[in-house]
């Protein structure tokens, strides 16, 4: 793993792109300070240039040196969640490049909780803008495989650090306004923040995205997604498997022992962290054995099922229109 890590941090150097492990899901890292490496990214990706990436540092210790100030509500949440699954949006200091910020004067940070990832930017020394490694709009990979298969050769280097505990991304609290406001659900939940802040948090029903032109529809599979809360999920997936569609059912643990008349069914695990953990790979699943229609589960918005259930609801966003 150390030649590994030596390797990947070469690729940085010389302004190519690694595939990075994180808790969270993999990210596709160029060097934060390099804008042509940054630029690359969007192309690989896909992605319009007015979206702003995540820079990944290695210490909490070091977040002075990419923002312009840390107001004690940033410092609080980074000493008590970093490493982890949380993002800081803070003012832009001068060493991050627009390119990475999507010409915004703020920055997102986050310090992974990935021994791969740290040493890769403890040895590299620098930050690492990292999204998701995966086309714009698609499901964010949490193994170097989905990686391989969704990027191939359009990564220079992919490092592979096992499967992402965590499973769904960082939450993106900003904190550059009076009150910390989540902008994304995610690994760490909005209860963990309360209790912290010792007070409520409000989150955004921008889904973390303050880019105008975005479009709704973003973590999807090829198949539709439709939603259903738990009592509702196997009559709706035997109805439209009736219609004619190769239903794919994200069957609510509860229900892992009823029959289903659908084409493939994944009985959900009955911890949230597990159905975090499981909810990509699930959806690529499905995806890879032919189902052009998903049927999920719901879970309830509290805990990590604020996450989930953020990126299934955008999952079964409208589509563009090919
Ligand atoms: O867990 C994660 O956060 C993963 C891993 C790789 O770290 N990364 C990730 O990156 O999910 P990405 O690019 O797929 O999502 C980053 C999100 C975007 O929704 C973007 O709009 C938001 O962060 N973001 C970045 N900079 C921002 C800023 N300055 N203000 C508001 N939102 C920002
Ligand atoms: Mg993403």
């Amino acid at each position: 793993m150390t030649s590994d890590i030596e390797r990947a941090v070469g690729v940085l150097r010389a302004g190519g792109l690694v595939a990075l492990p994180t808790e969270t899901v993999y990210g596709l890292g160029a060097n934060a300070e390099d804008s042509t490496a940054v630029a690359r990214i969007f192309q690989v990706k896909g992605r319009p240039s007015s979206h702003p990436l995540i820079v990944h540092i290695g210490s909490a210790r070091h977040l002075d040196d990419w923002v312009e100030e840390v107001p004690a509500t940033g410092r609080l949440l980074a000493e008590r969640f970093w490493p982890g699954p949380m993002t800081l949006v803070l003012r832009r200091g001068h060493r991050v490049p627009l390119e990475a910020t999507g010409g915004l004067e703020t920055v997102a940070v986050r310090v992974p909780d990935h021994p791969v990832a740290l040493g890769l930017l403890s040895v590299f020394g620098g930050g690492v803008t990292a999204p998701s490694a995966n086309r714009f709009g698609s499901v964010s990979p949490t193994t170097a495989d989905h990686v391989r298969a969704e990027l191939g050769d359009a990564v220079d280097f992919v490092l592979d650090g096992g499967r992402c505990e965590v499973g769904v991304e960082s939450t993106i609290v900003d904190v550059t306004g009076g009150a910390p406001t989540v902008l994304r659900p995610g690994g760490v939940t909005r209860e963990d923040l309360e209790t912290v802040l010792g007070r409520p948090v409000a989150v955004s029903d921008t889904s973390g995205v303050r880019v105008p032109g975005q479009h709704p529809s973003h973590y999807a599979p090829r198949a539709r997604v439709v939603l259903a809360d738990p009592e509702r999920v196997v009559a709706e997936a035997e109805l439209a498997q009736e219609l004619g569609h190769q239903v794919g059912v994200l069957l609510p643990a509860s229900l892992a022992t009823t029959p289903v008349k659908a084409h493939a069914v994944v009985a959900l695990p009955p911890s949230m962290g597990a159905y975090a953990r499981g909810l990509y790979g699930f959806l690529r699943g499905l995806d890879r054995q032919g189902c052009d229609l998903i049927v999920a589960s719901l879970p309830v918005e509290e805990g990590l099922g604020l996450a989930i259930a953020n990126r299934l609801r955008r999952a079964a966003g409208p589509r563009p229109s090919a």
